[in-house]
Parts: C-alpha cells; sequence; structure tokens
C-alpha cells in the first residue's frame, strides 16, 4: 500500500485536500454494501489515512483519477469494490435519424425561426450537435454561463445519464458532474463496474442556472430538442434520470422522483430508470441504499451486460 510514484503527501492538511478524490471511494463502498453512510466512510478514510501518517508512513499509491484506477484495486487502504463485467467496447457510431424526426417534443425548440442555427433534429452528429450550440442564446442561462457545458462520455453508452444543470464547478470545466455531486456518481458509476468514459453524462439545460436554482420551464424547454438529439445520437440502451426535473421532461406526468424511483419506464423507444440526484444523496445519505437497489434492478434485468 505504502510506496513513491503517484502519491498522497501524509500531512493531515493535504489528505483533508484530497477528499474529493477520497469521496468516490467512499461512494462506492457504500453502493456496494460496504458501508451504509458515504460522509461518515469518508470521515473514516480520512482519520485511517491521518493514523497512517503518525505511523510514520508518507506516501500512499492513490489513482490519480478515480475512474483510472481499476475496479478491485487496493487505494488508500480501502478495495475497491470488485467490478461487474467489462465495459462494452461498441464504438460505432451512430445512425443519423431522419431529419425532423426528432425533438418534436420541445416546446420552444432551441434554434427558432428568427434564429440561423440549424434544428437540432437536423444535426447528424454529437460534434455537429456541440458545435451548433456552443454560442447559444436561446434563454436567459446564456447571461450567466462561462459555457455551454453540452456532456461527455461514450459515443454509444449503455447508460445515459441525465442531471439538472450545471453548476459552479461545470460552469468552470466544461464538464457535467464535476464537483460533489459528481464525485459520488462517478463512485455510483464505478461501483456499477464502469467508468466515466463507458458512460455518458448529460443535464438537462446546458447552461448553469444562477445560484444553482433549478432551470425553469422556459429554461428546460430550449434546452429539450437538444437532449432529444443527444438521446437519439447517443441511442443508450438505459437513460438515468437523475431526480426530478429529467424525469419530468420524459415523463412529465410522473408523480415525483421519491415515488418514481427504481421503476423503469419507457420513452419513446428508450428504457428509463429514474432515481435519486446525487445532490440530494449527499444531502441524505441514507437513500443511497435505496438508489442502489435501483441500479441493481437495472443490473438483473440485463441492461449492463456486454
Ligand atoms: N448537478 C447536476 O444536475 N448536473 C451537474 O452537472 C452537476 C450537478
Amino acid at each position: 500500500m505504502a510506496g513513491r510514484g503517484r502519491g498522497l503527501p501524509g500531512a493531515p492538511a493535504r489528505i483533508r485536500a484530497a477528499r474529493r478524490r477520497l469521496l468516490p471511494i467512499a461512494g462506492a463502498m457504500t453502493m456496494a454494501g460496504r458501508s451504509r453512510d458515504p460522509l461518515r466512510t469518508l470521515a473514516e478514510l480520512e482519520r485511517q489515512l491521518e493514523a497512517l501518517e503518525r505511523g510514520g508512513v508518507r506516501w500512499l499509491n492513490v489513482a490519480p483519477d478515480p475512474q483510472a484506477a481499476p475496479a478491485g484495486s487496493a487505494t488508500a487502504g480501502v478495495t475497491v469494490p470488485a467490478a461487474a463485467p467489462a465495459p462494452d467496447a461498441r464504438a460505432a457510431p451512430p445512425a443519423p435519424a431522419a431529419a425532423g424526426a426528432a425533438a418534436a417534443t420541445g416546446a420552444a425548440a432551441a434554434g427558432g425561426a428568427d434564429d440561423e442555427r440549424p434544428h437540432p433534429s437536423a444535426l447528424a452528429t454529437l460534434d455537429a450537435l456541440r458545435g451548433a450550440f456552443a454560442e447559444c442564446r436561446a434563454c436567459k442561462l446564456c447571461e450567466g454561463r462561462r459555457q455551454v457545458v453540452f456532456g461527455v462520455g461514450h459515443p454509444r453508452p449503455r447508460l445515459l445519464f441525465v442531471g439538472e444543470g450545471p453548476g459552479a464547478d461545470e460552469d468552470a470545466q466544461g464538464e457535467p458532474f464535476v464537483g460533489r455531486a459528481g464525485a459520488l456518481l462517478t463512485g455510483l458509476i464505478r461501483a456499477l463496474g464502469l467508468v466515466r468514459d463507458d458512460v455518458y453524462i448529460t443535464n438537462v439545460v446546458k447552461c448553469r442556472p444562477p445560484g444553482n436554482r433549478t432551470p425553469e420551464p422556459g429554461e428546460v424547454a430550449s434546452c429539450r430538442p437538444i437532449l432529444q438529439r443527444q438521446i437519439e445520437l447517443l441511442d443508450p440502451r438505459l437513460i438515468v434520470c437523475l431526480g426530478n426535473v429529467p424525469l419530468k421532461v420524459l415523463k412529465p406526468e410522473a408523480a415525483g422522483i421519491t415515488r418514481e424511483r427504481g421503476v423503469l419506464f419507457t420513452y419513446q423507444r428508450w428504457s428509463v430508470l429514474p432515481t435519486f440526484h446525487p445532490s440530494y444523496l449527499l444531502r441524505n445519505p441514507a437513500a443511497i441504499e435505496a438508489c442502489w437497489k435501483d441500479f441493481r434492478t437495472a443490473l438483473q434485468l440485463g441492461y449492463l451486460r456486454t
């Protein structure tokens, strides 16, 4: 366990500064049923590291990036849960959907009549879609954003995670779910035996709502054709709605995430699993068990099989 290399210096202050690396490990342990509370697990990991430091250990091998560490490897004295089946190697580009067939469900489609941008449904690749909306000004969220946070991941994923909207970290880095909630989501993905590159992660709205407020209906409607086209181009085996906002987009009649979580439904031709948003799980760690149960259902039904 101890050794030089990509190391974590042992001083307690540095250990505490490494919380972001440790949280996915704590999340993964929780998902795998090895603990019940990721924040308590995190505190225990910190305590273990401090004890090692007091015992003279100066360096620990810690994966530089949580998703880069192979599942089942020992990290900071903790064994990360064993991997589920190996990730799917599908990489074929998605077949372009028929023009006009997509995005019919958005109210105010981004790229309206007075807008030069093509409608998302006419764009045949994710890159074209990303490029066309990189400077989008279809709603007022453009005023406070640093950049459009389009989405990242596998072009033909088994899982498509859809969150609510970028927060401050995501706005700064241009990637969804890179803050604390993202660390928990990464832990969840790892507990499923996958890494972030195996899945695709995006949000209902692509620009940060000020103060991280819930996106307004008009903002959701503006972005909706982009999400629709992402779904068509990615053609995931399973869409995972993280919380109420994406749930209500794909199932407007839904009662709410507490009632609907874990109950698979069909949106157009895609299966959808609603579950709690990682930010909710951070505030209510007891709900992580329920969330993991939702994913076990998806595992048992074969959605993650290679
Ligand atoms: N919460 C979200 O819904 N999305 C992000 O990208 C980050 C936090």
